[in-house]
């Protein structure tokens, strides 16, 4: 059994994700900041830690994810990235969010032990124009900086950025490469690539861009260098 804490666990993908890991009997903890959102984590099978990964510190969130692991489900093995704040937000939160929260996320991994980290990010983000729109580029730039960070890091890392995400059922089939540059993702296949990564030492050190498409995902994983 695998132990996720998945940063951000209220989100779309998060739950989508947390419902696939308990179903094949894996332990999943969504860390919201939100606990109002409480019960709708739980009815993902997932055990919720509330927690703002904007006001909390890095030490804050190691010390909440060791609180899990003593609550007898045994130690958190895994981080996935999950969090973003959102198109509505402004510059501000893409950095206190996208990137510091995801800074803070490293940090506290490799303070606990935590070896494995995915981090959701987007097609493109090595080529961000931030020259447009103002909150699109401090997106641009805030997730950079934290694909960015997380490479630097020491961890086994996975960077999963799918193209346009959409609400589509998954359909399990996905298209994986570095020639792939556009496309359309939906939230449910994002999740059950991540799943997958979490099940043995997948892409390690991999930046993986993925889109919809005809190959089974294990087969996809399967096929990567
Ligand atoms: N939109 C796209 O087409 C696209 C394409 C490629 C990649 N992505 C990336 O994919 C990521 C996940 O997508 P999604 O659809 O699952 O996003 P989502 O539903 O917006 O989920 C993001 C989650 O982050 C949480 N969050 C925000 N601030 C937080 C904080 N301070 N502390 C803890 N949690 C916080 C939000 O909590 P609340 O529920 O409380 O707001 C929300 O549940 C996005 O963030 C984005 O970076 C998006």
């Amino acid at each position: 059994m695998t132990r996720t804490a998945i940063i951000g666990g209220h989100g779309k993908i998060a739950l989508l994700l947390a419902r696939s890991l308990t179903d094949a009997g894996h332990l999943a903890v969504g860390v919201i900041r939100n606990p109002a959102h409480a019960d709708e984590v739980r009815a993902a099978g997932a055990v919720p830690v509330v927690l703002d990964i904007e006001t909390a510190s890095a030490e804050e969130l190691a010390s909440a994810l060791a609180a899990v692991s003593s609550d007898g489900d045994g130690a958190v093995d895994a981080v996935v990235f999950a969090a973003g704040a959102g198109g509505g937000s402004g510059a501000a939160r893409k950095e206190t969010v996208d990137h510091q929260g995801s800074v803070k996320s490293i940090a506290a991994a490799r303070q606990s032990g935590i070896r494995r980290f995915v981090q959701i990010s987007y097609i493109g983000a090595d080529q961000a124009d931030t020259s447009g729109d103002e909150s699109f580029g401090a997106y641009q730039k805030a997730k950079k900086a934290a694909d960015d960070a997380l490479r630097a890091s020491d961890l086994d890392w996975t960077i999963v950025r799918p193209g346009h995400l959409n609400d589509d059922a998954a359909t399990g089939r996905v298209r994986i490469g570095d020639d792939v540059t556009s496309g359309s993702t939906s939230r449910a296949n994002t999740a059950a690539v991540i799943a997958a990564l979490l099940e043995g030492p997948v892409a390690l050190g991999g930046v993986l861009n993925v889109i919809d498409g005809d190959t089974p995902i294990a087969e996809a994983l399967a096929s990567l260098d």
